[in-house]
């Protein structure tokens, strides 16, 4: 395992920069290329572990993808020229891949064997193969078919109307695919919307489907047609310079084409209510998804209460909220985030381990965590847990201290920003 120790002698942050491309939308990208007959195009494609768990997974099918840096070339004969694997398929650390292709694999006529990392290992899966099991499929895995390595025998679904008892866009992805192979409408209905890349993106490959509020409709068995996408900067990526920005003295940076899709705008929101000074520029749509410019300078934070329906539009931002919450005045308070004890670590209790070693007063409850602002953080010896946001909040935190910040298991971050140490020295190096 690689460690790094952070001990940045400039701590300012200044500059313009773009982030990689959207995880969520590098991942359906690849999955619905993979079902539409013809040529897909993906530019800005996230090139980190997680979305190359994705290609490889539909490569072992049969489909022809070439990828060169960030752009892929996707060439199908569509859902009808879907291979069963020969061996079983490894996903990696990537929960997305996991949910979305079991809801795909549950339409398919064959016999499927998924495994993944140790992480992904302990996360749960039933969440997904429960709906399908519904819906027909045959799914099966340790600890009665809730874990990893699952096995899926499909097709020959009926359709359902599913009201999803937890918060997750993963889950009605993985139901509204299983849906698009399946005769008849099925119906997903949330009680808060969640992210909504699967809806914008199935439109622009040809899907018949139809968005009310928290309602979606699809109807199965309509062919999908290739075409281009191009994936916006992840907001979720951004985030840690925007908090960098807005924590470090004298900072100062704009993040260009950023996605800023409505559902996953909330650290936008977040840092409005925390009294930061943010400016916000959507300057074009492509296949429903907004991309603009967004510019952040240093402020001083003031604590607030994060509860409710944002929750799902920050889920992936907490990590780094909690720790920009430190630096506030006052109290801050995140609740009805229970969803985060089942993310690449139990992000409860990762971040406030971890900023609590770096000298934060935090303390996790059931569904969140309430933090003491104002405390000035000294260095430490850190880990990620393996978990790429608790890495990135770590190299994060170690801007507001002199002392060195040792962080182990550095190179999870990968899986979703390669190039981030590169970008954090282009913003202080300025
Ligand atoms: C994702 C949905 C979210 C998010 C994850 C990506 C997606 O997970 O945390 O990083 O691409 O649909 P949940 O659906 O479990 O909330």
């Amino acid at each position: 395992m690689s460690q790094k120790v952070l001990a940045f002698e400039k701590k300012t942050l200044t500059g313009n920069i773009t982030v990689p491309g959207d995880k969520s939308i590098s991942h359906r990208a690849v999955m619905f290329g993979s079902l539409a007959e013809g040529t897909t195009k993906i530019t800005n494609f996230l090139a980190g572990e997680d979305c190359l768990s994705t290609i490889e997974a539909f490569q072992s099918m049969g489909v022809f993808i070439q990828r060169e840096e960030n752009t892929v070339l996707i060439e199908s004969e569509g859902v009808n020229g879907l291979e069963e694997p020969v061996q079983p398929i490894d996903l990696g650390n990537s929960g997305t891949t996991a949910r979305l292709l079991i809801g795909i694999l549950a339409g398919l006529p064959y016999h499927f064997t998924l495994y993944g990392d140790d992480s992904l290992s302990k996360r749960p899966m039933d969440r997904i193969a429960n709906p399908l099991r519904e819906m027909g499929a045959k799914i099966d895995g340790r600890e009665n078919g809730r874990l990893l390595p699952i096995a899926v025998r499909g097709g020959h679904l009926s359709p359902i109307d599913f009201k999803p008892p937890i918060k997750s866009a993963q889950i009605k992805s993985g139901v509204l695919l299983a849906g698009l192979l399946t005769d008849g409408v099925t119906t997903v209905e949330e009680k808060t919307k969640t992210r909504d890349h699967t809806e914008n993106m199935l439109q622009a490959f040809g899907a018949d489907i139809d968005v009310e509020g928290t309602t979606v409709k699809i109807t199965g068995n309509k062919k999908l047609t290739g075409c281009d996408i191009e994936v916006p900067g992840d907001i979720s990526s951004a985030a840690f310079f925007l908090v960098a920005a807005a924590i470090t003295k004298g900072s100062h940076i704009t993040i260009e084409n950023v996605g800023l899709n409505p559902t996953r705008t909330g650290i936008i929101d977040v840092l409005k209510m925390m009294n930061v000074s943010i400016k916000v520029v959507a300057k074009r749509t492509i296949g429903g998804e907004s991309i603009g410019d967004i510019t952040v300078q240093a402020s001083q934070p003031k604590a607030t209460v994060i509860e409710g329906d944002i929750i799902p539009r920050i889920i992936d931002e907490i990590p780094v909220i909690a720790l920009l919450a430190t630096q506030a005045t006052g109290q801050t308070v995140i609740k009805d985030a229970e969803e985060l004890r089942f993310k690449e670590t139990d992000r409860i209790e990762s971040v406030v381990n971890t900023l609590s070693k770096l000298g934060a007063t935090i303390t996790g409850t059931k569904d969140g965590m309430i933090i003491e602002g104002n405390t000035q953080l000294h260095g430490g010896v850190t880990e990620s847990y393996g978990d790429h946001r608790i890495g990135m909040m770590i190299a994060v935190a170690s801007l507001l201290t002199d002392e060195k910040v040792e962080l182990h298991d550095d190179e999870c971050i990968a899986i979703s920003y390669p190039t981030f140490f590169e970008d954090l020295h282009y913003l202080i190096s300025n």
